[in-house]
Formats: C-alpha cells, structure tokens, sequence
C-alpha cells in the first residue's frame, strides 16, 4: 500500500536517458536495430521522454555515430505515444544542422560546471562553450524546438575535487539566460549527498530560478542516488533524469558510473504513491532484455528483484 510523505509531489516526469546515456558508455557497439526496439520499448512502458541519442562528431562518441540511421526508425512512434517527446544532444549548430534535417522536436545542449571537464568534453573552455550553444539554442527556438539545458560536474569532478555551488548557479543562471526551457543539474560521477543537494537547490532559489525549471540527474556511484532524489523531491523538483536498467556513464568521465536506474526510481515513487505513467513490469521486462544483448546483468537492483535473480 502506497504512502506518500508529507512535501512530495504527486506526479514526476521521468527524462529517460538509458539510449543515450547508458549507451554512449557501453563498450560494444549496439546494433541500429536493437536500439530502435529499446526506444520503441521503453515508450510502450509508458516513458513519456525518451532521450534517443547524440548528434556529436562520430568520433567522441562512437556509439552513437548511428543518429541518422536512428531517428527514422522511430518514425510513426510519437503518433502511436501521443505526447512522447524523443530530445537528442546537440553540441553545436552543425549537430543541430544534422537533427533539423531529420525532424527531430527536442534537443538538448551540455554545459560544464569546470573548466576541466569543458575542455575534456567539449574541447573548449566552458564560456566558450556556452558560447557555442547561444546559435543553437536560439535557431532551434526559431524552428519552434526547445532546449533543455545539462549542466554537469555540479557537485564533484574528478580531476578538479568538490564543486563550490556558488559556480554551478552562475553556469546554470547562464544556460537559462540563453534560452534553454529546462535545466538538468548532472551528479556525472555519482558523489553527491542529500545535503549538498538541498544547498544546491536553495542556492538556485535564491538566485530566482523557478524550481519547476529544474530537473535532476544523478549518478549512482556511491548508492546515492535514490537518496539525493528524495531531497530534490522534497524541494519541489517534479522532473528526474533516470536510465533504464541503470545503464550509463560518461566516456568523458572516468569514475562516472550508470546512471540511476529508471526501475529503482519508479519502485520509490510508485511507493511513495506518485505517479509516474510508467507500467514497471514491462519496463523490467524491457532491462532485462537488453542486457542480454549487452551480455551482462543489469546493475539496477530493481530489475534484480524483479527477474528473481536472473537479469540478463
Ligand atoms: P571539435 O574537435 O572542437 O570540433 O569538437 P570542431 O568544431 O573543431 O570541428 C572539427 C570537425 O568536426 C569539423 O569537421 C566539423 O564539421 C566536425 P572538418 O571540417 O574538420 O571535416 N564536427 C561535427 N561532425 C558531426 N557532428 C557534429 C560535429 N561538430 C563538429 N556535431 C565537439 C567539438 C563538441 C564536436 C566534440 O567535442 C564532441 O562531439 N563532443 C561530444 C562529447 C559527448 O558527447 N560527451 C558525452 C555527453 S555529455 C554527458 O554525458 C553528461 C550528461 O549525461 C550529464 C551529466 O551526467 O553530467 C549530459
Ligand atoms: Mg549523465
């Protein structure tokens, strides 16, 4: 029997990430078709935004290098899913160039927090980034496509040590300014603490940011993340990112580990009485068989319980 606490919301749109996040760090090459019926899968599960994929130079990312193979696959899946959202990554105006051209709806730029990361990722320092995703942000406004907008290493990077929130804000107050509608806020190795997420939370209220524009994205490292969910839920976030399976990294990121796991997520929140839309069942069903086609089980323990010990 669901009991929900006191200060929680009643509904929470979970931003699926697994075909991106999740694969962008696995070392085999997914198969254009298997990733076709996992996106296709996880929108029958009842996951009304399913991250699909990157539109980055093939060669940072190979596993994603398929995008224009992709997306027309998926054609015909939002008018079988009204209201499904399909977003893609997009670092600048030639990724754009490459997801306008295939009708894509949704994007999604990734700024850093510090300036290492910047470099590493983006190949630039992290103004200039930004400044890289100004044209993007506003063309795609144009062509009537919203951005959200990651911000990453927001708690802890590993080459540069704990992140001061002071700064987090300023980059997050920047990537709003130029006219992204959402705001993820990356844990991408995974070292946060429900404290340090409380404080961040507050330290963006302070500086006059909405919190229904805020979302959360954390890594499970340290088996935090549930826990640093519950604290962002408790300040009013309704949006979390999650990743099927708990699937997911950062090849740019050494120590990023999955993602948190989407089934873990829906566990708390289906009993904790929020709604989500998503139907659990099949979306274990859904982990379970791509991590068969990885060749190793899922991390999620969720998907654990569920397959009774034999996921994958
Ligand atoms: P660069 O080498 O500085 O690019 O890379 P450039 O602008 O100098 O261009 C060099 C060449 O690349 C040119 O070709 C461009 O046309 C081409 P040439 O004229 O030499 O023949 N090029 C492209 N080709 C295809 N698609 C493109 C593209 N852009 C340039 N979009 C760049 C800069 C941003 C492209 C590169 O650094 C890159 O692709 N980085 C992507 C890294 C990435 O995807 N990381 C993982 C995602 S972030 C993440 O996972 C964190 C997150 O989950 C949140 C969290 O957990 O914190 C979101
Ligand atoms: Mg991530």
């Amino acid at each position: 029997m669901p009991v929900r606490a006191e200060g929680l919301p009643a509904r929470v749109r979970i931003h699926e990430v697994g075909p991106r996040d999740g694969l962008q760090n696995e070392s085999s090459l997914v198969p254009v078709e298997v990733k076709a019926e996992f996106i296709t899968r996880l929108a029958a599960a009842g996951l009304g935004t399913v991250e699909a994929t990157s539109f980055v130079h093939p060669k940072w990312v190979p596993q994603l290098a398929d995008a224009e193979q992709l997306m027309p696959r998926l054609d015909g899946l939002t008018e079988a899913h009204p209201g499904l959202r399909l977003p893609v990554l997009v670092p600048n105006e030639r990724g754009l160039d490459r997801a306008l051209e295939l009708g894509v709806t949704d994007i999604a730029v990734f700024a850093s927090a510090t300036e290492t990361f910047a470099r590493r990722n983006l190949n630039r320092s992290a103004g200039e980034a930004l400044e890289m995703f100004r044209p993007v942000v506003q063309r795609a406004g144009q062509a009537g496509v919203p951005t959200r907008g990651y911000l990453s290493m927001c708690f802890g990077d590993p080459w540069e040590g704990p992140v001061p929130a002071a700064q987090v804000v300023d980059f997050g107050v920047r990537l709003l300014e130029l006219g992204c509608t959402e705001l993820s806020l990356g844990d991408t190795i995974g070292v946060a603490t429900a404290g340090q997420v409380t404080e961040l939370l507050a330290a963006f209220d302070r500086a006059g940011v909405p919190v229904g524009r805020i979302a959360v994205h954390f890594h499970d490292t340290y088996g935090q993340a549930l826990a640093n969910t519950l604290a962002a839920l408790r300040c009013g976030v309704t949006t979390v990112d999650a990743s099927a399976g708990g699937l997911g990294g950062c090849p740019y990121a050494k120590s990023a580990t999955g993602n948190l796991a989407t089934e873990d997520l829906v566990w708390m929140l289906h009993g904790l009485g929020i709604e989500t839309g998503v139907d659990l069942r099949a979306l274990v069903a859904t982990s379970g068989w791509m991590a068969g086609r990885l060749g190793r089980p899922s991390p999620s323990r969720a998907v654990q319980a569920l397959l009774g010990g034999t996921a994958g």
